[in-house]
């Protein structure tokens, strides 16, 4: 089997780089080692910055999330019991889009079987080698047969614990934080229309949502939270208090999904070996803070799509050899604000008073200072690609 680009993971980085790929006429398979359902039920991030939204409009991807998508013009930081609204659409002139990850999986992968894309899900044991100058992908497919897919570049987009990252050794820039975040979707309506993200001595909380019916939150708990000591009514109780400002009320409903997700800022530099370009979570992670994952993601297959036009229209490999550094100037801008967010916003278990009052002071610079208000809406909302 031969193709010219070789994509393993159909996250949205995959699967986006695979339809980028096919409006610039250039071929691709993409190989999943999970099944379409499941890939396409799984929750994760919510916020779209807004160069995300105008490439999926650009690219014919935005019918469903125009209509379903919740655009928000602001987000509001919550301390001291009082909210503090940084509003996006007067301080940067754009804003953001809630539409959960599951949502652009769906979109992605619906559309690429309209045109005919080859992806093929359960496949297992996948190896690269050949990366100097032939690359070859082996895989058992969802029927048990070995094959092999000769291609010209191969595409890491298999997330943080996929194979393609461990084919060489990238240097690599990593920190741990001491706090994870439990999340729940609930069946409960949203009683306010934007994101809250609250800094409370208990620690951090976060209020978002998906769709008028259902209601999104997170709490900050410790790395190591066993889920069965946190039955509904613990957390409900916990967001209850961390969440309390001055008319804000919070609707319960049936916890629909639960989950607890660790914490960790990484980058693998470079992005490329060879033929192999890593791009999303393959190469580098964010903590969710700053709701930076799936766009940058989505940042750097754009860049890889890119580059990879002119190489198979002319052999052009201008756009190849720039390619780590250019994704790596914007990773490196989202690392620095997801991180800053996240310090600014949770508590370290050893409660440093010194570290406390550094933290309420740059919540209320951020929320009185224009200048202040801005770089954060810049950040938050994305900066151009
Ligand atoms: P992924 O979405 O991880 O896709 C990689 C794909 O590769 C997967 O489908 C995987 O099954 C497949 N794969 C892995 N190994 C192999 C293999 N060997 N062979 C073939 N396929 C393979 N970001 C936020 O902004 N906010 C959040 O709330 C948030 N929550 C998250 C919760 C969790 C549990 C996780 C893991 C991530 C979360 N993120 C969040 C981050 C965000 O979801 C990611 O940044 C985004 O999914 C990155 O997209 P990707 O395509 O690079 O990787
Ligand atoms: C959501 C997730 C995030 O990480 C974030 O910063 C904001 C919102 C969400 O899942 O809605």
């Amino acid at each position: 089997m031969r193709t010219q680009v070789g994509i393993v993971g159909a996250g949205p980085a995959g699967l986006l780089l695979s339809h980028l790929l096919a409006r610039a006429g250039v071929d691709s398979v993409v190989l999943e080692a999970r099944s379409r359902e499941y890939v396409q039920q799984r929750v994760r991030a919510g916020v779209l910055e807004h160069p995300t939204v105008e490439l999926l409009r650009e690219v014919g991807l935005g019918e469903r999330l125009d209509r379903e998508g919740m655009p928000h013009e602001g987000v509001s930081l919550r301390f001291e019991g009082e909210d503090h609204r940084i509003d996006f659409t007067d301080l940067v002139g754009r804003g953001i889009t809630v539409y959960g990850q599951q949502e652009v999986v769906k979109d992605l992968i619906a559309r690429r079987l309209a045109d005919g894309g080859d992806l093929r899900f359960e496949v297992s044991d996948v190896t690269l080698d050949g990366l100097a100058d032939s690359p070859v992908i082996g895989f058992t497919d969802a029927d048990g047969q070995r094959q092999e897919l000769r291609c010209d570049v191969i595409a890491g987009c298999d997330g943080f614990h996929g194979i393609s990252r461990g084919s060489f050794a990238p240097e690599v820039f990593d920190r741990e934080y001491p706090y994870a975040w439990l999340g729940i979707l609930a069946k409960a309506a949203p009683t306010q229309h934007e994101l809250a993200y609250a800094n409370h001595a208990n620690g951090f909380a976060l209020y978002s949502m998906r769709s008028p019916e259902v209601t999104r939150l997170y709490l900050q708990v410790p790395p190591d939270t066993d889920l069965a000591d946190w039955p509904d009514n613990r957390i409900w109780d916990e967001l209850g208090i961390r969440l309390a400002a001055e008319g804000f009320t919070l609707n319960e409903g049936p916890v629909l999904e639960k989950g607890v997700t660790g914490m960790r800022s990484f980058v693998a530099e470079p992005m490329r070996h060879g033929r192999l370009f890593l791009a999303g979570d393959a190469a580098h992670i964010v903590p969710p803070t700053g709701a930076k994952g799936m766009n940058l993601a989505i940042a750097d297959v754009r860049v890889l799509a890119e580059a990879l036009t002119p190489y198979f229209a002319r052999g052009d490999e201008s756009g190849l050899d720039a390619y780590s550094d250019t994704c790596l100037r914007r990773v490196w801008r989202a690392e620095h604000f997801s991180w800053w967010m996240t310090s600014m916003l949770h508590n370290a278990p050893d409660g440093d008073p010194f570290t406390r009052r550094l933290q309420l002071s740059q919540l209320h610079y951020t929320v009185t200072s224009r200048a202040a208000a801005t770089s954060l809406a810049e950040n938050y909302t994305g900066l151009p690609h």
